[in-house]
């Protein structure tokens, strides 16, 4: 198959700037229904519990992680839990029918596919999550606390997709975000698992590898840097070629911004060389940074 890569198209993009809303970490309804803990809460948990598709996982979650599953169904965000797609070091990621708030989100009639991202507190490394919020502009004040560092870092995901959205860069729409909890359009429009550009045999890597480096660069110019991107981290939905995983992607601001830029550059041209391209990390780098697309 060739692909064609379509790149989608920008909105207005406000300069990269200082104007960012301050994370709230402060106690969530998640929280508080854990601790109420009412009849129709835990007979909630116990349905998922002992659901298949959690059997492995539910021992890892706690209350609060139930609660906040419990609240996106109560607002209309999931109405089924599907399967898991993926165990990660830090979240797992399930596919799930999205309810009547789903739909109006995505502005469909009949009620979507999501993907569920659910952090997990306990094996989150905190150490390294520190090392990202640490110097941006948005996470002053947090503190040492697990919840409230891994709650910021959601919301940091859910702020950074909403970012590179209006910046022209195909990123899943994000829906939600709950405690520790992230809703989110589900990628891979055939059966099965959305497959990574790592495992697809790629027709045409000259056309990816503008999609992709043109994306960079919107990111860029939109004031973040990925942080973490790679053949791993780009999706194959359809046509498109879709950015994920933007939990650690810090503004230009962070002290270590150019840093993981270099290291994206890296990546990226490393993986098109192996496609038989003939790239260097110095031009993507200077193509990323260089303003002169307008
Ligand atoms: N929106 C999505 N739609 C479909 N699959 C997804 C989505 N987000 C993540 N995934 C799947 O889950 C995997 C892990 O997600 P990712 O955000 O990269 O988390 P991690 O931090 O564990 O790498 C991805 O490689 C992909 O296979
Ligand atoms: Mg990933």
């Amino acid at each position: 198959m060739t692909e064609s890569f379509e790149l989608v198209d920008t909105e207005d993009v406000d300069s990269p700037g200082d104007e960012w809303e301050e994370i709230d970490v402060a106690d969530t309804e998640a929280d508080r229904i854990a601790r109420r803990r009412d009849r129709e809460f835990s007979e909630f948990r116990k349905r998922i519990k002992d659901a298949d598709q959690f059997k492995v996982e539910a021992s890892v979650f706690d209350d609060a992680t139930f609660a906040a599953l419990y609240k996106l169904v109560q607002d209309g965000y999931i109405d089924a839990f599907g399967g898991p797609i993926s165990t990660g070091k830090e979240a797992n990621v399930y596919s799930a029918l999205g309810g009547e708030t789903a739909a109006d989100v995505l502005d469909v009639d009949d009620n979507p596919e999501v993907a569920v991202k659910v952090y997990r507190i306990n094996a989150s490394d905190f150490r390294d999550m520190r090392g990202y919020l640490d110097g941006d502009p948005r996470f002053e004040g947090i503190g040492h606390d697990k919840k409230q560092i891994v709650q910021a870092w959601v919301r940091k995901e859910f702020a950074n997709l909403t970012r590179a959205r209006k910046a022209g860069v195909r990123v899943p729409e994000p829906m939600a975000v709950e405690r520790n909890v992230l809703v989110m359009e589900l990628l891979g429009l055939d059966t099965g698992r959305a497959k990574r550009l790592s495992e697809v045999h790629v027709e045409n890597p000259e056309t990816a590898y503008e999609v992709i480096r043109e994306y960079m660069r919107r990111l860029y110019d939109a004031g973040l840097v990925h942080g973490d991107l790679s053949e791993y981290n780009v999706i194959l939905h359809g046509e498109e070629l879709v950015v994920i995983d933007l939990g650690q992607a810090v503004t230009v601001h962070h002290p270590n911004s150019r840093e993981f830029l270099e290291r994206d550059c890296h990546n990226v041209a490393a993986f098109f060389r192996r496609q038989g391209m003939d790239v260097t990390d110095e031009d993507l780098l200077a193509f990323v940074t260089d303003d002169t697309s307008d």
